[in-house]
């Protein structure tokens, strides 16, 4: 019997990311070769026309899955019966801009976003929260939205996951298909902290296979500033890996992820490895009958412990931050 349709709705969706995201998502590399989808397409008014050309697009590719494209400028239509919710949209930060400002500007965007999930999502929604500041957007959506599991609510630190991934398979000239079990800790910012103590390079402690100065004074930062390189390298921040690791997130949240190894994402943590329950914290997780378990018990060294904790109090402060101005 042919599978019913899965409502997927981006936001931002005329932006730069959107554009590197529906084609894929129509393709079916989102959800899998066999399963139809609806895409809800979400814009500020200004960027509805813009949307809509993008669709154009997507019909000329005449894909087999997509079997309709909602164009909006309506959180409630937007929303409506989305089983898949895709939020890149946000408030890019612009010139004298302070933190604040920008977190109480994306209160503006996640905290409406947050209450319509809430009144008009499907029950088995699942959102993934691109727009930065990526963690808190999140946290501001999920407390917007009560009746929603808080577990559904999750942030991208699938990016610096791969190209953590890649600088390292780079550096031991290995293919990427040879590490495991890489790690992302904490805020998708530069003070993430990129794990080499638990990755595995054809069963080996990546750490061991490196120098500590690499490890400390290349590998770290690269990972954790790359974000920023690229928009100097670019003249815009990173759009195509963006939506690819988009991508990644909900393929495996939704199919599982390998056995054998695990994958970065930032999720509403349950006090594991002393992050503060309900930060929306990077954690290395494995995605089991739909849902992200945070693995468990690994040893975290006092190198690592003091990465984690600078990262984790960035998002705390971020957290206390947006509680003062009534957003959480
Ligand atoms: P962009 O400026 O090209 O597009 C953003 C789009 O969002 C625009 O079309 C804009 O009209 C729309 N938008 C703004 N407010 C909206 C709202 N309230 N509702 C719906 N749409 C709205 O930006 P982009 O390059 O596509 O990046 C989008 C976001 O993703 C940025 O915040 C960027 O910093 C972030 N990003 C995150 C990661 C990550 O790894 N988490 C990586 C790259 C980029
Ligand atoms: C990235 O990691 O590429 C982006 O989050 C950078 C940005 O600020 O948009």
């Amino acid at each position: 019997m042919a599978k019913a349709p899965v409502n997927v709705t981006v936001t931002g969706a005329a932006g730069q990311i959107g554009y590197a995201l529906l084609f894929r998502i129509a393709s079916g590399q989102l959800l899998g070769p066999d399963t139809p989808v609806k895409l809800r397409l979400l814009e500020i008014p200004q960027a509805v026309k813009a949307a809509e050309g993008t669709a154009m697009e997507l019909e000329d590719c005449a894909f087999p899955l997509l079997q309709g494209i909602d164009i909006t400028d309506d959180l409630a239509k937007a929303f409506d019966g989305t089983n898949v919710a895709l939020l890149v949209g946000a408030r890019p930060r612009t010139k004298g801009m302070e933190r604040g400002d920008l977190l109480e500007a994306n209160g503006g965007i996640f905290k409406p976003q947050g209450r319509a999930i809430n009144d008009h999502a499907a029950d088995d929604v699942r959102v993934l929260v691109v727009g930065n500041p990526a963690n808190t957007n999140a946290l501001i959506a999920q407390a917007n939205a009560p009746d929603v599991p808080a577990e559904r609510f999750t942030a991208m630190t699938r990016l610096d996951h791969n190209r953590a991934l890649s600088q390292l398979a780079g550096k031991l000239q290995v293919p990427v298909s040879e590490i495991k079990k890489m790690t992302i800790w904490g805020n998708h910012s530069a003070t993430q902290y990129p794990d080499l103590f638990h990755a595995e390079v054809r069963g080996e402690v990546a750490a061991k296979l490196v120098e500590q100065e690499w490890l400390r004074d290349t590998f770290i930062p690269t990972v954790a500033k790359r974000g920023a390189a690229i928009i100097e390298a670019r003249g815009a921040s990173s759009a195509a890996s963006a939506a690819n690791a988009a991508i990644d997130h909900v393929f495996d949240w939704v199919n599982g992820t390998p056995e054998g190894d695990w994958t970065s994402a930032a999720i509403p943590s349950d006090g594991s490895y002393g992050v503060p329950e309900g930060l929306i914290s990077s954690f290395p997780v494995v995605s089991r009958d739909g849902r992200w378990e945070i693995v468990q018990g690994l040893e975290i060294d006092e190198f690592s412990r003091e990465k984690i904790d600078a990262s984790v109090a960035e998002l705390a402060e971020e957290r206390d931050a947006v509680k003062q101005l009534g957003l959480v």
